[in-house]
Order: structure tokens, then C-alpha cells, then sequence
């Protein structure tokens, strides 16, 4: 299972990246929010520090907002992964990013029918909100495993399982067993 981090502190992932555990990094509007800097400036920073996928999240909620967005993130760095959101929007924008060639995270995942939307819109990531739905008292762990097991049953599908909202290191382990493609953690339980 591969590592990212969920921050968007380049100190801490550069301190991380020396591990070599690191296999790429996670960002979203309020992480780079509590950085207090420019968040294109963050996002081209981060990828210079690690060259594995570095997701970035658009904020517009409209696709022609999205896919403008989409592309001047795309265009920071060559490992730029455009995070979108699972709307209806989000998908016809993750449709026309990922035939461009784009990669692309779509995230706030809560149930298999979202995330086999995402997948039939050819995201590269999933981000099922592990947390999040412990917070709501349902079991986030149990959408992994059942995403998880849906994918398999079409082997040539390129979407990779990605937990998120990863709160405590049983999360990242039970993920694993899982069979997550990637959990993405931050950084204190990372440590
Ligand atoms: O990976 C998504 C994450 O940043 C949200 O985490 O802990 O705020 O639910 P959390």
C-alpha cells in the first residue's frame, strides 16, 4: 500500500520524504488554508519536493469552473493529480480531465455507488472519508473493504482506492488489510 501524506506543510513533508515512506501527498482547500500562503506557490513547492502524485483541489462547483481550474493546476507540475469533488459536476469534469490526460482524485467519497460513479468517470483516485463516517457513527472501514471489493471484479478498471479522513494508525492498517491501493495520512500519524 502506498503512503501519502495528507498536509499541505512542506516542512513536514519534506521531513516525512526523508523516510523514504513517502509516496506522495494529499492537499485540500483548508489544509492550505492553515499554511497561510499562496496556494499555487504550496502546490509547486510540494512538487519539489516529491515526485509521486500531489493531489490539488479545485474549488469551483460548476464544471466550467472546475475543468479552468482543473487545468491551471495541471499545468503547476507534471505530478499534479486535480482533486475534484463527487458531484455531478465534479464527474463531467473528472470525464474531460482524465481524456486530456490529467489525473485525477475524486474525493469526499461516501458510499460504493459514488465511488463506482467515479471509477465509470475514469478518476485515477478514490477518496472514500474514512472519519468522516466514524464521525456520523457508521463504519468507514467497511466502505474501504466493499469499494475494495467491488473494483475487483472489473481487474482492467485504473482506479485506485484511496482512504482518506485516515484519523489513528489502525485506520492505515486496516486499510491495508483491506487491500487500499493508498492511504493518505497526516502527519502526526504518520509519526
Ligand atoms: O483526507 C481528507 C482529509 O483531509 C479530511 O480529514 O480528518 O478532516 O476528516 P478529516
Amino acid at each position: 500500500m502506498k503512503f501519502f501524506v495528507d498536509t499541505a506543510d512542506v516542512a513536514a513533508i519534506r521531513d516525512l520524504h526523508a523516510t523514504g515512506l513517502v509516496d506522495g501527498v494529499t492537499t485540500n482547500p483548508s489544509l492550505v488554508g492553515k499554511s497561510g500562503r499562496d496556494f499555487r506557490e504550496v502546490i509547486v513547492d510540494i512538487c519539489k519536493v516529491t515526485d509521486g502524485p500531489v493531489s490539488a483541489e479545485v474549488i469551483a462547483t460548476d464544471e466550467a469552473g472546475m475543468l479552468e481550474q482543473g487545468r491551471a493546476l495541471a499545468a503547476l507540475a507534471p505530478n499534479v493529480v486535480v482533486k475534484l469533488p463527487l458531484t455531478l459536476d465534479g464527474l463531467k469534469a473528472c470525464r474531460k480531465l482524465t481524456s486530456e490526460g490529467t489525473r485525477t482524485n475524486v474525493t469526499l467519497c461516501f458510499s460504493t455507488s459514488q465511488a463506482l460513479l467515479a471509477a465509470k468517470a475514469g478518476a485515477r483516485f478514490v477518496s472514500p472519508f474514512v472519519g468522516r463516517l466514524d464521525d456520523l457513527a457508521q463504519d468507514g472501514m467497511q466502505l474501504i473493504q466493499e469499494i475494495v471489493e467491488m473494483y475487483a471484479n472489473f481487474p482492467n478498471l485504473k482506479t485506485e482506492v484511496l482512504a482518506a479522513s485516515i484519523r489513528h494508525p489502525l485506520h492505515v492498517s486496516q486499510s491495508a488489510l483491506a487491500g487500499a491501493d493508498v492511504a493518505t495520512i497526516p502527519y502526526p500519524v504518520m509519526k
